[in-house]
């Protein structure tokens, strides 16, 4: 016996490369977003105080909650924040999937969301996407523990359908269940289950700063759903760990979320580069999937993804490559600059036959 046979072990998820190469490099692997955080941050770094670094934060984050809050049309009771939105996933798995039924996700969606159900020990089963790469929902309309959806999607970009209507006949049919409805990437074109939230007690929509709001490197995510559900996310929160956020991103939270205008106007042209990206791989021989995130999903007709990958890393231009059987033809390219992307494609017409 040693102390190793009662060790917790588990395969961990994989984060995109953070590259650590020498002179100018592209990166379009982890779908962070291209431009700076709102000029509002910056002028909250200047009136930061660090002499209130003293102090714990506030444990409900409740600054950045009532904003968010007002900024969504919901009570602060209705939101959570968290460490990113992997933090806020990690509590609702911990919190709402307790069951011996198995939780459903997509065999092809966000790989994190396998990585907790294996950690909290959660029975979960994997629905294949359709050939279309699209969920087919009547897979979610059984017996289960609970659901994930990533909407839209990731890697894929697509988002499930052009209305909430398959989302709230999903949620409508698992009452009994706790719906998660990951909307990371909702801000670059997708449909938000929002409205849902005061009509289904059983649905938590997620969200985070780091794509369309950028600030990866900031960690802020939230959920927003039914008061009781919050209620019960806080107290495994408090079980495990009061003090999430800290008070610089509390505070630089609310300065980003209250500048509308370069949110807007910053997503619309990700969302302009996006399309021309899309057409311009496409030209080159790629077929590409409908996006509706800060991405694009990629297969060349002809060319192997791998090799295309090895060779723009060559190049210092970073994209991800995922070796699941089903993708691995697929690479997916996070949208960057406009000089970005066409420095890419420059490189593929050379990369390519
Ligand atoms: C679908 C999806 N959900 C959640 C996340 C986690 O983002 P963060 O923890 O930065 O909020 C990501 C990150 O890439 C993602 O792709």
């Amino acid at each position: 016996m040693s102390w190793e046979d009662s060790v917790r072990r588990v395969t961990p998820y994989v984060p995109g490369e953070q590259p650590k190469v020498e002179g100018e490099l592209i990166k379009l692997n982890t779908n962070e977003f291209p431009y700076p955080p709102s000029p509002a941050a910056q002028e909250a770094v200047r009136n930061s105080d660090i002499a209130s670094l003293r102090l714990y934060p506030d444990p409900f984050c409740d600054p950045l909650r009532s904003e968010l809050a007002k900024h969504h049309g919901l009570s602060p009771k209705q939101v959570f924040v968290g460490v990113g939105s992997d933090d806020v996933l990690s509590m609702a798995f911990l919190t709402f999937f307790y069951s011996d039924k198995p939780v459903l996700f997509a065999d092809i969606t966000y790989s994190f969301y396998d990585v907790w159900a294996d950690v909290y020990r959660i029975p979960y089963e994997l629905k294949p996407l359709d050939e279309n790469l699209r969920i087919r929902k009547e897979d979610y309309l059984c017996d289960n523990g609970g659901i994930v959806i990533a909407n839209p999607n990731a890697p894929t970009g697509i988002s499930v359908s052009g209305d909430i209507s398959v989302i709230e006949e999903i949620v409508r049919a698992n009452r009994d269940s706790v719906v998660i409805i990951d909307e990371a990437y909702v801000d670059f074109g997708g449909v938000s289950a929002l409205p849902l939230i005061d009509r289904y007690d059983n649905l938590l929509i997620v969200r985070t700063f780091s794509k369309s709001r950028a600030f990866a490197g900031m960690r802020i995510g939230y959920a927003m759903g039914n008061e009781k559900l919050i209620g019960y996310m806080n107290d495994v929160k408090f079980s495990v760990n009061s003090y999430t956020l800290n008070r610089p991103a509390i505070d630089y939270g609310v300065a980003v979320l209250k500048d509308e205008e370069y949110f807007k106007d910053t997503v619309a042209k990700v969302i302009k580069t996006r399309e021309w990206t899309g057409k311009a791989l496409s030209d080159l021989g790629f077929s590409v999937t409908d996006s509706k995130t800060n991405f694009v999903f990629a297969s060349h007709r002809e060319t192997d993804a791998e090799y295309i990958f090895e060779r723009l890393k060559e190049k210092k231009i970073y994209v991800r490559h995922f070796k699941q059987p089903r993708i691995r033809n697929y690479l997916r390219i996070s949208v960057g600059t406009d000089d970005e992307m066409k420095r890419l494609m420059e490189e593929l017409k050379r990369i390519l036959p």
